[in-house]
């Protein structure tokens, strides 16, 4: 298997091919572009360079971010129901492709349960860290290919697929980032991608009181609001800014109606930024808008995959449905 790179998502092997990264092409076109509008706006895919794949990691220890733990406890169950699905099926040649793979802990309880698994594929937009986390993956199942790529998920990804049948994994509520209708695109493009007859597994955040969503993004050791800034301090680093991070706070709440945790940015003071040479005028208290996470009930999320033309297969609720798990079948068409 191999990813192409033409016109489609830049994706560099970081374990076979390898070539010069071009990742950070368009980051300042990006950033000069977000930060223009009227409610100024950035990618939560600039979170992560190193220093905000180890803030994330940061965070999935804490007691407040429930959706890492509460994920990664279910797991094993889904991997012992899966092994008898695929078996059920006759699916004995899987190839597991994660998006957003981040340091793969979640794969692990899969890899242990499911031998039709012979290969792996992780991709991920912060490659060194994803390369990292595969030397130890390697260790643990010698027996399982394992491939890496650095890519960009939220442009269409090809992959020349082999024999086996295709299985998406994409946990971590990642999903959540995506505005609806990019979520749409975003499956639609992995139906291609992971070609006929394959699934995807996915981690889905549910609806729930605005107490526990907003205490999980606003953690007493203040690393969510470190993981925000990072994104001032990468352009400090990468493009010639001169943001003074104490002069923003980090934002994060619950806007109920449209079913979302929205992380901010607020200027603390009228300010003016330079970014590669641009003046940015912030007003006091004008955010910049870092990141949606939405929050899905089960037979809403299920509705959306639909619209992209994947079948809900079978769905596992955490106690309290605090979190779901979800089988889609690419039904075709
Ligand atoms: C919320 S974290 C989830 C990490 C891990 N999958 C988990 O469940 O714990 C999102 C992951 O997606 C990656 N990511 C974010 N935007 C991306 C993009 N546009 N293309 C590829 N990877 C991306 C990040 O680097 C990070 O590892």
């Amino acid at each position: 298997m191999r990813i192409n790179v033409g016109n489609l998502a830049v994706c560099v092997w970081l374990n076979k091919v390898k070539t010069g990264s071009s990742m950070n092409q368009g980051f300042l076109q990006d950033v000069l572009a977000g930060l223009r509008l009227s409610q100024k706006a950035l990618s939560p895919k600039y979170f992560y360079d190193e220093q905000g794949s180890e803030y994330f990691d940061q965070i999935c220890q804490l007691e407040e971010y429930y959706p890492y733990r509460t994920e990664l406890a279910l797991l094993p169950d889904v991997a012992q129901e899966l092994n008898q699905f695929f078996t059920q099926h006759s699916l004995d040649n899987v190839q597991l492709v994660e998006f957003g793979a981040g340091s793969l802990h979640k794969v692990k309880p899969l890899l242990q349960e499911l031998p039709m698994v012979r290969e792996f594929v992780a991709l991920d937009i912060s490659g060194e860290h994803l390369k990292r986390a595969s030397a130890d993956l390697a260790q643990s199942f010698p027996q399982i290919e394992i491939k890496v790529a650095q890519g960009d998920f939220t442009k269409p990804i090809r992959l020349e697929l082999s024999e086996a049948t295709s299985i998406g994994f994409f946990p971590g509520s990642t999903i959540g980032n995506f505005e609806p209708k990019e979520a749409v695109d975003f499956l639609r493009n992995a139906r291609t991608t992971l070609g006929k007859d394959s699934y995807m597994l996915l981690g889905v955040d549910t609806k729930k009181d605005r107490q526990m969503l907003e205490r999980a993004y606003n953690d007493s050791k203040d690393i969510t609001a470190h993981f925000n800034k990072n994104i001032l301090a990468r352009m400090n680093r990468e493009l010639d800014a001169d943001f003074n991070l104490d002069q923003f706070r980090h934002v994060a709440v619950y806007n109920q109606k449209l079913g979302r945790i929205e992380m901010h940015l607020r200027s603390l003071v009228q300010q003016e930024v330079t970014i590669a040479g641009e003046a940015i005028l912030f007003d006091q208290d004008e955010t910049i808008h870092t990141e949606n996470s939405y929050k899905y009930h089960p037979e809403e999320f299920e509705q959306l995959a639909s619209s992209a033309g994947w079948q809900g297969e079978k769905t596992w609720l955490a106690p309290d449905g605090i979190f779901a798990i979800m089988l889609l079948r690419n039904a075709g068409g």
